[in-house]
């Protein structure tokens, strides 16, 4: 099967410190697969590269087998690859809707707009209920979820999450990673940022393990799961 998104020697550098450090990764279509790592391992730099927002120092990005290695985010964007910011970073002074309305900006297809944003109400009731109300009123579970909403806008062939679950309770974490279960379903390909490593491997099928930015590990997501040495370092125990 050829990955939907293949990265191959992946590098990036802050100055002369070298956070990501020639990395290999194969996203199947239609599947969940997740990387998983400990603080600092270098999981949002490899999203940021990805998604074009900070430069790569070394490597190649295939997506539906296009090379997009060197793309400005603006056309990563364009060809599907898109990624929910990160600590739902919603504007908080503009309304549930317009928040939504922005994710879609570089489409034309009104109607298409239209037809999307009563699908993420109808997915996410509590946004509809609060559409016309400030985003920086909402919750922090209803903030992810508006910032997953704002990316689908942009109607994503491989959605990329940086860890989705941070600072959510247990309960609410258990309704993102529904959600996400219930998008790929329908057909999304995601590809998810985590440290929060059994929930994430109990949602993928598949799973890359980073290490102060090296790939140490990948491997089916229910065999990482019973992994000696990732219980050991992640799992405890
Ligand atoms: N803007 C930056 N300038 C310099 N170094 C940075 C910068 N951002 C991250 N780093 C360093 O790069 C390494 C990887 O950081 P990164 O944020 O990618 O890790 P992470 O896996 O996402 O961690 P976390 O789980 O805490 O989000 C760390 O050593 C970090 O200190
Ligand atoms: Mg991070």
């Amino acid at each position: 099967m050829t990955a939907l998104l293949s990265v191959e020697g992946l590098a990036v550098a802050y100055g002369h410190i070298e956070a990501v450090k020639g990395i290999d990764l194969a996203v199947d279509a239609g599947a969940i697969t997740t990387l998983v790592g400990a603080n600092g391992a270098g999981k949002s730099t490899t999203l940021l590269a990805l998604s074009g927002l900070i430069p790569k120092s070394g490597g190649r990005v295939l997506f539906d087998g296009e090379d997009i290695t060197g793309l400005p985010a603006h056309r990563i964007v364009q060809r599907g690859l898109v990624q929910v910011a990160e600590g739902r970073a919603t504007l908080t002074t503009l309304t549930v809707r317009e928040n939504l309305e922005l994710g879609a900006y570089s489409r034309r297809d009104r109607v298409g707009r239209e037809q999307d944003l009563e699908r993420i109400f109808t997915m996410f009731p509590r946004l509809r209920e609060r559409a016309s109300g400030a985003a920086g009123n909402l919750s922090g579970g209803e903030q992810q979820m508006l910032a997953i909403g704002r990316a689908l806008m942009a109607r994503p062939r491989l959605l990329l999450l940086d860890e989705p679950s941070m600072g959510l309770a247990p309960l609410i974490v258990q309704d993102i990673f529904r959600t996400l279960a219930a998008l790929n379903r329908e057909g999304l390909s995601i590809f998810l940022v985590e440290q929060n490593v059994r929930q994430a491997l109990r949602l993928a099928s598949r799973g890359y393990v980073l290490e102060t930015g090296r790939v140490v590990m990948t491997d089916d997501a229910s065999a990482l799961m019973v992994n000696p040495r990732v219980r050991e370092a992640y799992l405890g125990g």
